[in-house]
C-alpha cells in the first residue's frame, strides 16, 4: 500500500493498476497522492476484486475513503468483446454503472475511460461534440457506459483516449509501439497497415490529463490524443529510423487482408483542442517521443535496473 500523510494529498483508489493505464498513472503519480491499488493479481495490487466473482459493496469502505477513483478496469480485446460480448459488458459497461451508483452513495470523483471505437472512422476529426456510431460490440459498450455516466453522474472526468502507445511497465497486452519495437529488434519482417489512421497517444499525456483533472476537480468529457495523425506504417516505419541496425523489412498493405471478429474503424483520430484548452496539457511531437521510447528502451535492455521516465 502507497499511503502516504500529506495533509494535501488525496486519496486514490486506482481499479485496474495493471492496466497498461493504471501502471503508468500509478509510476508517474505516486509520490503525489495516497493511493490503493485494487485488482485481481494479489502479488501486485493492494485489494484483491474480481469483477467477474465480486460485489463491488466489498469495496464500499475504500470508495468512502477515495477523494478520486479511477476506473481502468476493462476488456479492450476488441475481438474478444465481439465473439464474447456477455462478460465484457459486465466489465464495460455494468461495472461502470454501479460505480456511479456507488459514487453517489459517498461522494468521490470518477475518473473514467471512454474510447475511440464510439466513433465509425468515416468523418474525422472528432471532437466531444461528435456523434457516437459504434461499429463493434466493444465501442457499443463503451458508449453506453459514457451515456450513462454523461446522465447520471455529476462528478464525473470521462477523459476518451485515442489508440494509445507507451513503454510496457508490467504484463500487459501490446500497444503499436511495444509490438513493432520488439519485432524491429528481433529483425522479424513487418506488414503494417496504411489505411488504418489515429493522431496516436503517448500514455504521459493521458497521465498529464488524469493529474489536471484531479488537482483542479475538472469534471466532463474530453477526447484526448496527440497531434500527429498517422497510419500503422508510418508509424513503425518512424520507429525503424532510431533503430538502424535492424534488418527487418517494414511492408505497406491495406486491412482488407486482415479478417477480425471485429470491424475496426479507419480514421477517429481526434480534434484534441478541449485538452489543450481546459486540461493545459499539449502533446510533444511524435518523432520526439519515438526517439526518446526507443533510447529509453533500448538503456533499459542494457542495463534492465534502469526505468526512465518517458518525458
Ligand atoms: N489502450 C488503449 O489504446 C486504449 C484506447 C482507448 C481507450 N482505452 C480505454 O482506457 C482504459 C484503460 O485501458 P488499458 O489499455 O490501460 O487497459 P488494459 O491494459 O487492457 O488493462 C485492463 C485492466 O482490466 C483488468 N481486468 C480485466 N478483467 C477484470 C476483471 N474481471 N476483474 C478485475 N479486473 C479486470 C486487468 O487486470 P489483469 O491485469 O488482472 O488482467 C487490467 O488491469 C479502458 O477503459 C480502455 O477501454 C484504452
Amino acid at each position: 500500500m502507497n499511503e502516504q500523510t500529506s495533509m494535501n494529498s488525496k486519496n486514490i483508489l486506482l481499479l485496474g493498476s495493471t492496466s497498461f493505464t493504471g501502471s503508468h498513472t500509478l509510476y508517474s503519480l505516486q509520490d503525489q497522492y495516497s493511493f490503493r491499488t485494487v485488482g485481481r493479481n494479489a502479488d501486485s495490487v493492494d485489494i484483491v476484486f474480481d469483477v467477474y466473482n465480486d460485489s463491488i459493496s466489498a469495496l464500499r469502505s475504500d470508495f468512502e475513503w477515495a477523494d478520486v477513483v479511477i476506473n481502468c478496469f476493462s476488456n479492450g480485446d476488441v475481438d474478444s468483446c465481439e465473439v464474447n460480448p456477455l462478460p465484457s459488458s459486465q466489465l464495460n459497461m455494468e461495472f461502470p454503472k454501479q460505480l456511479c451508483n456507488m459514487q453517489k452513495e459517498t461522494g468521490f470523483h470518477l475518473i473514467h475511460f471512454s474510447s475511440n471505437a464510439v466513433y465509425d472512422g468515416d468523418n474525422p476529426l472528432y471532437s466531444e461534440a461528435s456523434e457516437h456510431h459504434p461499429i463493434n460490440t466493444y465501442g457499443r459498450l463503451k458508449s453506453d457506459a459514457d451515456i450513462f455516466l454523461k446522465n447520471e453522474s455529476e462528478r464525473c472526468t470521462l477523459l476518451r483516449p485515442i489508440t494509445m502507445f507507451g513503454q510496457l511497465l508490467g504484463d500487459q497486452r501490446h500497444n503499436p509501439f511495444s509490438f513493432f519495437f520488439d519485432k524491429l529488434m528481433n529483425n522479424q519482417d513487418i506488414v503494417a497497415v496504411n489505411d488504418v489512421y489515429v493522431n496516436m497517444l503517448h500514455v504521459d499525456v493521458l497521465t498529464s490529463c488524469i493529474e489536471k483533472a484531479i488537482d483542479d476537480s475538472i469534471y466532463g468529457e474530453f477526447n484526448i490524443s496527440g497531434d500527429n495523425i498517422v497510419n500503422r506504417f508510418e508509424f513503425v516505419s518512424k520507429i525503424k529510423r532510431y533503430l538502424p541496425n535492424s534488418t527487418s523489412v517494414i511492408t505497406e498493405t491495406d486491412s482488407s487482408g486482415f479478417v477480425t471478429a471485429a470491424r475496426r474503424p479507419l480514421n477517429t483520430s481526434f480534434d484534441n483542442q478541449k485538452m489543450k484548452n481546459e486540461l493545459g496539457v499539449f502533446p510533444t511531437d511524435l518523432s520526439l517521443t519515438i526517439e526518446f521510447l526507443v533510447n529509453s528502451a533500448l538503456d533499459q535492455a542494457q542495463n534492465p535496473d534502469s526505468l526512465k521516465r518517458a518525458a
